[in-house]
């Protein structure tokens, strides 16, 4: 067996290994969640300014036996290198995923990388138990975090919920200019705030800069986007908002991106108020039914009464794992 480079820019070589990829999460999951190949692709082969991503293949003569992304952060978390490994089902307990985390604490090293970072996505409900996890804990990753997969099967009745003091604004694919340098704001508060347990992270300080070239990315992946936004009448402040959205790739899969209340605007109900907006306004554009996915940390109890109330159910428990390199 021969380990290949994955470098996005070359069709065939991108194709092999996003085939392993999926086939791998197909199987593992009820509900399969993850980029789709067109997604994928434009991360994989493009320049971003906050993350590189790349990966490695085993490949036994001419099949792909196992895979391991990469994603090596540019604007924050600099020190961590996030990796996915998948291993097609009849290459399984032949040390496969073993010779990929060999490559990929090297290529860690050499990047001056202090830690791997794995997502695990098909722990058990109640244990967040799975292959994956006995994979990472045998082979010396520490489980940092776990957060709650749950989904909502679309269409549902929305029931919506006005917050006095607060007027609602939407967009689609660009934030309205004049709502830029408040959003990057919140976005970055997003980040400092959302639970993350144990792990290693920082912040990401969002700009208009880095706004802008998420949204054209977004576009050139295909996803379109739906932001609910709430704004403090008094004040003028954007004081919350929510994004879902999706690809027409992958139709009957959607996702619940971030939702984030401002400090100083907690506790008045504004996560309900912006979140049933955006669903109905999500909901409108759906041409068939459609899984809603969202992942919150247990702790963080008031977002998942939010979802609660929306009707999400529980499916998985997704674990966070870290290995520190040396
Ligand atoms: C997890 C996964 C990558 C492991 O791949 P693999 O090539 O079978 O792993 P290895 O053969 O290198 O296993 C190394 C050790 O991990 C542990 N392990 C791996 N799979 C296990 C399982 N199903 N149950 C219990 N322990 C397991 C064992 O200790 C194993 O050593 P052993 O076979 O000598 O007992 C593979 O099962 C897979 O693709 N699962 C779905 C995707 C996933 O969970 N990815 C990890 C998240 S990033």
């Amino acid at each position: 067996m021969h380990i290949v480079n994955v470098d996005g820019r070359d069709a065939e070589v991108f194709r092999q290994f996003y085939a392993v990829k999926y086939a791998v999460r197909q199987e593992e999951l009820e509900f399969p969640v993850g980029l789709g190949a067109e997604e994928a692709r434009v991360l994989m082969a493009g320049t971003h300014t906050d993350v590189r991503a790349d990966g490695a293949g085993l490949v036994d003569g001419d099949v792909w036996a196992g895979v391991v992304w990469f994603d090596w952060w540019l604007a924050g978390n600099t020190d961590t290198v996030d990796v996915e490994f998948a291993v097609a089902p009849a290459y399984r307990r032949r040390g496969i995923a073993t010779r990929l985390l060999d490559v990929a604490i090297d290529w860690a090293r050499s990047a001056g990388r202090r830690v791997l970072s794995g997502v695990n996505l098909a722990g058990d409900p109640v244990t967040g138990d799975s292959p994956g996890s006995a994979f990472a804990a045998a082979r010396g990753f520490v489980r940092k975090h776990s957060e709650l997969h749950q989904v909502l099967e679309l269409p549902i009745d929305v029931q919506e919920r006005a917050v006095p003091g607060y007027e609602l604004v939407q967009w689609r694919e660009h934030t309205p200019v004049e709502w830029l340098e408040q959003f990057a704001d919140l976005q970055t508060g997003m980040s400092q705030d959302v639970p993350a347990g144990e792990r290693t992270t920082e912040p990401v300080l969002w700009t208009p800069q880095l706004i802008r070239e998420a949204e054209a990315r977004r576009l050139a992946q295909g996803r379109f986007t739906y932001t609910t936004a709430a704004v403090h009448g008094a004040s003028g402040e954007l004081a919350a908002y929510t994004q879902m959205g999706g690809t027409p790739e992958t139709p009957d899969r959607l996702g619940q991106y971030d939702t984030y209340v401002r400090r100083s605007h907690r506790g008045h109900g504004l996560g309900l108020a912006v979140k049933a907006p955006n669903l109905r306004a999500l909901q409108a554009g759906l041409a068939r039914p459609a899984v809603l996915h969202t992942w919150n940390a247990p702790e963080n109890a008031p977002m998942i009464a939010v979802n609660d109330r929306l009707g999400f159910r529980p499916v998985n428990i997704r674990t966070t794992w870290e290995l520190a390199v040396r």
